[in-house]
């Protein structure tokens, strides 16, 4: 990684130039620089971030100079066959800003990580990825819910359809893991258990609202979420690791009916292998979780509202605040399982 010196285009129509303020670190941008989603070098990294509009293009008119904006990766298009049938939150046709950031020495274009492009003062994004918010809330914390928070919130309410009165369990309780854990809190799940092989983050994660614990590496997770919802399994469990390993686990963890919801993003060799016959006669639903099944424009403005009601805690995932020329010890200390998220303050 390297700080460098860029060119952004003014807005042209139907972009956004956004004043950064704030930037988590997610393990997408790591996976960017890795090689594991691209080969289209060089990046321009960060995505989870809010900021303050700057500028707007032509025929903008949602958002305006001064407004507030956290940063969403699926601006929706309006027009694919998900938008037309009322389902935005799945269209399958989002968009970023046409014109491309470049780098100064040289030109060359840069690929900014899920169409944002955040470790930077400055980004040029569509209009529709830029959603207002309550500028109360601070910039590191509005800035995490345009990624990995939203994904396990969104997975707990969204896709699980976590309702009151349910048992959820979650596997994998790192920064997507606990945020499913405040999302089936605020549904009013009766029942949150947390499965970690980490022992810290079994303690973080009862700190965000599970009621239960689960070390999976010392105990098998499907017996132990079985015996703690009366022998039966959750009616909703969370995979957020993206293993063949712990999916399997999920599945078998949940009750007759029940949901298995994975936000966990697999990679491209892993395999699963089950009995046909448990798919069957387990019922229930089998469902993926993208970007939580979001809508940034309905759910973005409720969370922060939720945030500075006090009804649920968006600051405890912000384990440090750090600057641009740190982010490469902010992956190591993402590799070591140190934090949650390392925000980057511009
Ligand atoms: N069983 C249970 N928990 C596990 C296992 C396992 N076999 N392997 C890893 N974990 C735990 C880790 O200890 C950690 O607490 O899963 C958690 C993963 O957390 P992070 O590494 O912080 O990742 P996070 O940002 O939460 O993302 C989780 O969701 O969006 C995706 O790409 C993301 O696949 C990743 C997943
Ligand atoms: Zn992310
Ligand atoms: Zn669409």
């Amino acid at each position: 990684m390297r700080v460098e010196t860029i060119v952004v285009p003014d807005p042209g129509p139907g972009e956004a130039l956004v004043k950064v303020q704030a930037c988590g670190v997610c393990h997408t941008d790591l996976h960017y620089k890795q090689g594991g989603i691209n080969d289209d070098f060089p990046f321009l990294l960060g995505h989870e971030a809010a900021g303050v509009v700057e500028a707007v293009g032509e025929g903008v008119t949602e958002i305006a100079p001064g407004d507030f904006v956290i940063l969403n990766w699926r601006a929706v298009c309006g027009q694919c066959r998900a938008c037309l049938r009322g389902r935005p939150q799945y269209c399958f046709a989002t968009h970023n800003a046409r014109q491309k950031m470049t780098l100064a020495d040289g030109g060359r274009e840069l690929t900014p990580a899920l169409g944002i492009g955040a470790f930077a003062e400055k980004t040029l994004v569509a209009a529709g990825q830029c959603t207002k918010v309550d500028p109360a809330v601070s910039p590191a914390v509005a800035g995490l819910l345009g990624c990995g928070v939203m994904a396990g919130i969104g997975a707990a309410i969204n896709t699980g359809g976590v309702g009151r009165g349910d048992s959820v369990a979650v596997i994998g309780c790192g920064g997507v893991g606990d945020a499913a854990i405040v999302g089936a809190r605020l549904a009013g799940a009766a029942r949150i258990i947390a499965v970690d092989i980490d022992g810290r983050k079994l303690e973080k994660a009862r700190e965000m609202g599970a009621t239960h614990t689960v070390n999976s590496r010392e105990t098998d997770p499907v017996a132990a979420v079985r015996e703690l919802t009366g022998g039966f399994g959750a009616d909703v469990v969370i995979e957020a690791v993206g293993r063949p390993e712990t999916y399997e686990q999920a599945f078998y963890a949940r009750d007759l009916a029940g949901t298995v919801v994975l936000v966990g993003v697999p990679t491209p060799e892993m395999k699963l292998e089950l009995p046909l016959l448990d798919v069957f006669g387990r019922g229930g639903a089998l469902k993926s979780s993208w970007y939580g099944d979001c809508l940034p424009s309905r759910d973005f403005p409720m969370l922060v509202d939720l945030h500075l009601q006090g009804r649920i805690d968006l600051g405890a995932f912000v384990t440090e605040t750090i600057g641009l020329d740190d982010v490469e010890k902010a992956f190591a200390r993402m590799h070591e399982g140190d934090v949650l998220r390392s925000v980057v303050l511009l």
